[in-house]
């Protein structure tokens, strides 16, 4: 069971105090005539001793420096040199090697070994900040790895062993509660999301008590472990990637992880909601009305509108039970935000002004963006039932915000909530200059940046 948790890079990263090794890499932030985009490298000496010198580019953000860290990734990986180390020089460091972290990793474990592996890469910076960004960057990897796993490794029963081991290795409080205690406790919604599956739904929770006594963030995952729409079934195109709707919780796994690692204050609880969307005879239907753990009854439209529904139950169990002092929650909700946002930006709902200011400015530092979504009245007409409190979905017409005020509807007056529809940035099969063809971990290290900052 280690080894899930222990997940290789392409090649090791490590930390040195001194440059050393047949290649050395210089950053520099110096246009010259060799050196005239972002990425070019000048390389001299011989093979014994080569001299790497690679432009950062005059990008204003710090993201330079990670897309810096991601070219040389790449560099190694494909040139696989006997021993490298990196000189940071005038880069923010700590950035560099978020983006060596996140651009060495690849799904690699199904694929046949490659003839020939980098040995490690060592990075001359201060030893302290190294092991937390490792620290970070390992979880963000690690909720990579595992929304990689396609739906017949992880179903909703096998996350919940995972879950289990996890809280074993991290030392961290775990219930699960499986199908039959969900629906004696009345959290309908998330079972009938499931009932069509042959693994039925289950619902995760995850506890780190954090170094200072208090009340937690609670973060809430959607697991959708394989999304195919259930009855109101996707087409040929809309259906691969499903196994990618687990990715909000594989984020909070991630969150949890990191913030037991680093021994972070806060107190921090993981929800998550696992289930397997299927048709079957034994699946739930369109006009089917459920009742939610909090008694609201839900009328279904489409049964491919279903992470709302896992979530509804999630969020209401977080407030019945957790004393959560603001709860944020991650999902893959909507095609639509993926129209409105691309891959670039998630869409953010927030109750609360402050909460939303320190979650954006994390966002701007981490790159992992969010933009926040109106949350006017007028979207949760469109989801006025006439036969049930709610109906599921509210259409195509600004979907995106429909689906943030169907989960808004089951937060009480005055709890500060913010949900991320992570749709677009949990998954890209174009890659980016730190991020190969896939999942990306997005929610990993803006969250963790805003626990840290918060009072
Ligand atoms: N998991 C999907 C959303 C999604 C789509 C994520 C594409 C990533 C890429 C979600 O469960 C879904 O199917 N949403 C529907 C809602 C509709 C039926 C109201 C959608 O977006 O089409
Ligand atoms: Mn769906
Ligand atoms: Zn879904």
């Amino acid at each position: 069971m280690e080894e899930i948790f222990d997940i290789a890079n392409a090649f090791e990263i490590c930390h040195a105090d001194a440059l050393t090794g047949a290649v050395i890499f210089h950053v520099t932030d110096q246009q010259s005539v060799l050196l005239k985009k972002a990425g070019d490298m000048a390389v001299s000496g011989s093979d014994e001793q080569a001299e790497i010198t690679i432009y950062a580019g005059n990008e204003k953000t710090q993201d330079r420096w990670r897309k810096t860290g991601g070219r040389i990734a790449s560099w190694v990986k494909s040139h696989c040199p006997k021993s490298a180390s990196v000189d940071c020089g005038p880069a923010n460091c700590r950035e560099l090697l978020v983006g060596l972290f996140l651009g060495a990793y690849e799904f690699s474990k199904y694929k046949e070994a490659p003839k020939e592996t980098p040995r490690p890469l060592c990075v001359v910076m201060d030893k302290a900040e190294f092991d937390e960004v490792k620290i970070i960057c390992d979880a963000q990897n690690m909720a990579r790895e595992w929304a990689h796993e396609p739906a017949s490794v992880i179903n909703p029963v096998t996350l919940a062993d995972r879950a289990e081991s996890f809280a074993q290795v991290y030392g961290l409080n775990c219930t699960v509660l499986d199908d039959e205690q969900l629906q004696k406790m009345g959290a309908g919604a998330i079972v009938a999301v499931g009932q069509g599956s042959k693994t039925p739904s289950r619902m995760i929770i995850l506890e780190y008590p954090g170094t200072k006594p208090g009340k937690p963030v609670v973060l809430v995952g959607k697991a959708i472990t394989f999304d195919s729409g259930g009855l109101s079934i996707k087409t040929t195109t809309g259906m691969p990637d499903m196994k990618y709707d687990k990715c909000g919780a594989m984020a909070v796994l991630g969150i949890l992880r990191a913030a037991a690692q680093l021994k972070l204050e806060t107190p921090v609880t993981g929800v998550i909601c696992a289930a397997e969307n299927m048709p079957s005879d034994k699946a739930y239907r369109p006009d089917d009305i459920l009742r939610s753990l909090s008694g609201k009854t839900i009328e279904i439209k489409s049964t491919d509108a279903e992470g709302r529904l896992v979530l509804a139950d999630g969020l209401t169990y977080a407030q019945q039970n957790l004393d959560p002092r603001c709860i944020i929650d991650y999902a893959t909700l909507t095609g639509a935000c993926v129209v409105a946002f691309g891959h670039t930006r998630a869409g953010c709902m927030c109750t609360d002004d402050e909460m939303f200011s320190g979650l954006f400015a994390a966002g701007e530092k981490t790159q992992e963006r969010i933009w926040r979504l109106p949350s006017d009245e007028d979207y949760l007409e469109r989801l006025k039932s006439s036969e049930a409190d709610i109906k599921n979905s509210g259409g195509r017409e600004g979907g995106v915000c429909t689906a943030g005020m169907f989960l808004k509807s089951f937060i009480n007056e005055g709890m500060p909530w913010a949900h991320m529809d992570i749709a677009g940035t949990a998954y890209n099969n174009d890659g980016s200059a730190y991020f190969v063809p896939g999942s990306t971990g997005f929610g990993v290290r803006l969250t963790i940046d805003w626990l840290k900052n918060l009072q």
